[in-house]
């Protein structure tokens, strides 16, 4: 229905999470994937449950030399790259009167520089082949302050790479690249589970706040990232498209 079988896609923290659903639905609609990740054993792994023609490569997000170097080799390797998905993202909890500059600057280079990095870098090569499509992963974090953690570094990168977009949109439109952010809401996954120490009081209070009563699954993001990567989406740019089970509709 995407119609996006044979088209490359790239996604940043594909081993696990979000990202490796995303991978699964983007490679069961015939995209060739490849798993950009820090972590490349897991991407590894996951590249051979796949299938297909998919790949692993280790990127650091964080280093423009390494996204540089990852465009340049997954381009070679598959004629181009259609899709680049900027989901790699960190999380800490502090207080912001107790956050140490290094939490501080860990979480804006992977989550804020790390898709800016991504989003520039694709863009170079999708701008000159005249055609792309580049995804923010964003947050509902982005719109309200993380409750009950404490994660100021976080959320204001989530909503500066929602915005990130909206910027970006406007200059690349013109050399036919589109860029949107998914700001998904409390989805399962490893990172969630970290935050919310498995504290079924936290996970209370978090649902309480959800009008659909639950958490949303890895897959249900990676569709909504898999129409926007797909010509399904072909005149929605510059947007933030929540997927948060309601959490923001009140
Ligand atoms: P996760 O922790 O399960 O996966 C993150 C991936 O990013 C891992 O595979 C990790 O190895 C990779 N990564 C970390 N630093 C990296 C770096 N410097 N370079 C390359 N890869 C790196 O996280 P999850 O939950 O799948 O989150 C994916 C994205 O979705 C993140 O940007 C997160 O902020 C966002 N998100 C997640 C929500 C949730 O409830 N799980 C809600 C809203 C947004």
């Amino acid at each position: 229905m995407l119609d996006i079988g044979g088209k490359c896609a790239v996604i940043t923290g594909g081993a696990q999470g979000i990202g490796a659903a995303t991978a699964r639905v983007l490679a069961d609609e015939g995209a060739r994937v490849v798993i950009a990740d820090i972590n490349y054993e897991t991407a590894q792994s996951l590249v051979k449950s796949l299938g297909g023609d998919s790949a692993a490569v280790r990127i650091d997000v964080t280093d423009s030399s390494s996204v540089r170097s990852v465009v340049e080799q997954v381009a070679d390797q598959f004629g181009g790259i259609d899709i680049w998905v900027n989901n790699a993202g960190i999380a800490e909890d502090s207080l912001a009167l107790d956050l140490t500059d290094e939490v501080w600057q860990r979480t804006l280079s992977v989550d804020l520089t790390g898709t800016f990095y991504g989003a520039r870098e694709a863009a170079r090569h999708m701008c000159e082949r005249g055609s792309g499509s580049i995804i923010n992963v964003s947050s509902i974090a982005a719109f309200r302050a993380s409750r009950p953690e404490h994660h100021v570094a976080y959320d204001v990168s989530k909503a500066g790479v929602a915005h990130m977009a909206k910027i970006l949109a406007a200059e690349w439109a013109p050399r036919g690249v589109r860029i949107n952010a998914v700001a998904p809401g409390y989805t399962n996954t490893e990172l969630l589970r970290s935050v919310g120490s498995a504290s079924p009081a936290i996970m209370e209070q978090w649902l309480s706040q959800v009008p659909q009563q639950r958490l949303i699954e890895p897959d249900e993001i990676g569709r909504v990232i898999a129409f926007l990567g797909s010509d399904a989406s072909s005149s929605v740019t510059g947007q933030v498209i929540l997927a948060d089970a309601g959490f923001t509709s009140w």
